[in-house]
């Protein structure tokens, strides 16, 4: 009986601020029409593709020319901005005659279709289009509105790289779940996944390693093959077109002064000892960008023009952790440029490094993000910060009036083990630290679940001695994220583990019948720890 298949009617991820549930069914025997406002056309055709593929039926999509409709349409409606919907909400009514969703932007119509979508939810064997078998789904008012503005996810696609479909495929499940940034860690020690015309040595040879066991792992054996890839310009407008169709922006990292062995390998002059240098094989490299040569930031500024004209991002990330000091420490021209600039040592000219980067990035009308080793030393004011050791840089950084971006490692990285982060301990995550003055408050942005593919990729190929597939990607991901895109989005008071874990069951459902790898963790399924 295809009813029991909603059973879980309103197990939406994440929970909407306000959710009423109404007595009685819309029941779709055919195909609908999707009537949009001309300015949410995109939307609604984007939203007729999802249905099409759920329910296995046509679907139309008008532009909607007056206030009348025929039973059985959604409509989808601009509103007049304001308090109660913010940016990116939406109101969402299913009554037995149809659905409307209103929203003052395109962003809060987009995400009242990501609901809606999720309560069409998906079976394996949907009835055929001329079947009499209705699809049905419950009467419902939902208002709904996120708690934060960044609900992102970095991607690290620098240590191992994904082809542009796999790409469009997480855009596509991030927004599934009304994130809206995807954080692109595109240049590493391990590779340089980014098309720059001036330069593009960094491509030809920096996205390519020697070979792919041999690098990770020292496994034995084709040493001829190279290993690796890259995104042409061509490439990238199309996929930041396609996040943007779906509220998500790409914010593209470019690492410095350190994790950047890829551009040393292909410009060893980049360095302070000239090289040379091959690709990244293990973690931390001792080389990395002269900070005493200008012809480094002159390079970087050149990369960065590229970077921003393909990405309209408002932020740039320039990475800045984790940078060794030791070639600093031995090199003239760093010498120099520490005596020239009254510094006190190889730490302040790391934070003299950012600081000029800061300006780089603020001439080309961009905003700089850095993990949070920027923060030592002094910083633009401007400057976001992205605490990943935990949350005091954060905290400190919202005290100095920074904007921060919440991913500490124990709650936020979803490379770590299950057994080293739990989805319960994801969910409990609150990204405001209760030390942070209220005052301050706002100066948290969000969340993001960092997905590095260094070491799942190593401990994959440890496993099975195969490069990493997709699905070993999306089971570190699913369903954590789904915890991390609760944390972002829903109240703090609506959240609640059992209910959570309720939800997170059908949408395992859904996301396995999309073709995605779920963890299926006793932390998610069966926690031992819980009462019962
Ligand atoms: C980091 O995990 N090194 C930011
Ligand atoms: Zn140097």
């Amino acid at each position: 009986m295809l009813g029991e298949a909603f059973a879980a009617a309103v197990d939406v991820i994440p929970r909407p601020s306000l959710c009423e549930l109404r007595d009685g069914r819309l029941s779709v025997a055919g195909g609908m029409a999707i009537r949009a406002e001309a300015s949410l056309r995109e939307t609604g055709r984007l939203l007729a593709d999802a249905l099409e593929k759920v329910t296995q039926r046509p679907w139309s999509v008008a532009t909607l020319s007056d206030e009348t409709r025929p039973n059985g349409d959604i409509v989808l409606r601009k509103t007049a901005a304001s308090a109660e919907l913010g940016d990116e909400g939406y109101r969402l009514d299913v009554t037995a005659d149809g659905v409307t969703i209103e929203a003052s932007t395109p962003a809060g119509a987009f995400y009242g279709c990501q609901t809606l979508r999720q309560l069409f939810a998906p079976v394996a064997d949907p009835p055929k289009a001329h079947s009499k078998t209705a699809w049905t789904i419950p009467c419902i008012h939902i208002v709904d509105r996120p708690r934060f503005a960044w609900r992102g996810m970095m991607l690290d696609s620098a240590r191992h790289f994904q082809d542009k479909a796999t790409v469009e495929r997480y855009i596509d499940l991030l927004a599934c779940y009304k994130m809206n940034r995807l954080h692109w860690h595109l240049t590493d020690d391990q590779g340089w996944r980014v098309e720059i015309k001036k330069y593009p040595r960094l491509t030809e040879v920096g996205a390519w390693r020697p070979n792919r066991n041999a690098e990770l792992n020292r496994l034995p054996g084709g040493a001829d093959e190279r290993y690796g890839g890259f995104y042409t310009q061509d490439d990238l407008r199309e996929i930041v077109a396609y996040a943007a169709a779906r509220n998500v922006t790409i914010v593209p990292e470019i690492e410095m002064p350190g994790h950047c062995l890829a551009m040393l390998a292909a410009y060893p002059e980049l360095s302070c000892t000239g090289g040379s240098f091959t690709l990244g094989k293990t973690w931390i490299y001792q080389d990395v960008c002269c900070a005493g040569n200008d012809r480094v930031f002159e390079f970087l500024d050149d990369v960065l023009t590229e970077v921003a004209g393909l990405f309209p991002s408002p932020w740039i990330h320039v990475g800045g952790d984790e940078c060794p000091k030791n070639r600093w420490r031995q090199c003239p021209k760093c010498h120099a440029r520490i005596q020239r600039e009254g510094l006190r040592d190889e730490s302040e000219l790391q934070s003299y490094f950012i600081r000029r980067m800061a300006k780089i990035v603020e001439a080309k009308g961009r905003r700089l993000i850095g993990w949070d080793e920027i923060l030592e030393g002094g910083l633009a004011p401007s400057a976001t910060v992205q605490s990943w050791r935990g949350t005091s840089g954060g905290l400190a950084a919202a005290r100095a009036g920074h904007d921060v971006i919440m991913s500490p490692g124990s709650h936020c990285y979803l490379d770590h083990s299950y057994q080293a982060l739990t989805t319960k301990k994801s969910y409990s995550y609150e990204p405001i630290p209760p030390q942070l003055e209220p005052d301050r408050a706002s100066h948290v942005l969000g969340i993001e679940g960092c997905m590095w593919l260094g070491n799942v990729s190593k401990r994959y190929l440890l496993r099975t001695g195969q490069v990493l597939p997709t699905a070993g990607i999306d089971v570190q991901v699913f369903p954590r994220l789904l915890a991390l895109a609760e944390v972002g989005w829903s109240p703090k008071d609506n959240r609640d583990w059992a209910d959570f874990k309720g939800r997170v069951r059908e949408q395992a459902r859904q996301l396995e019948l999309r073709g995605v790898s779920v963890a299926r963790d006793v932390t998610v399924w069966d926690d031992p720890t819980e009462p019962k």
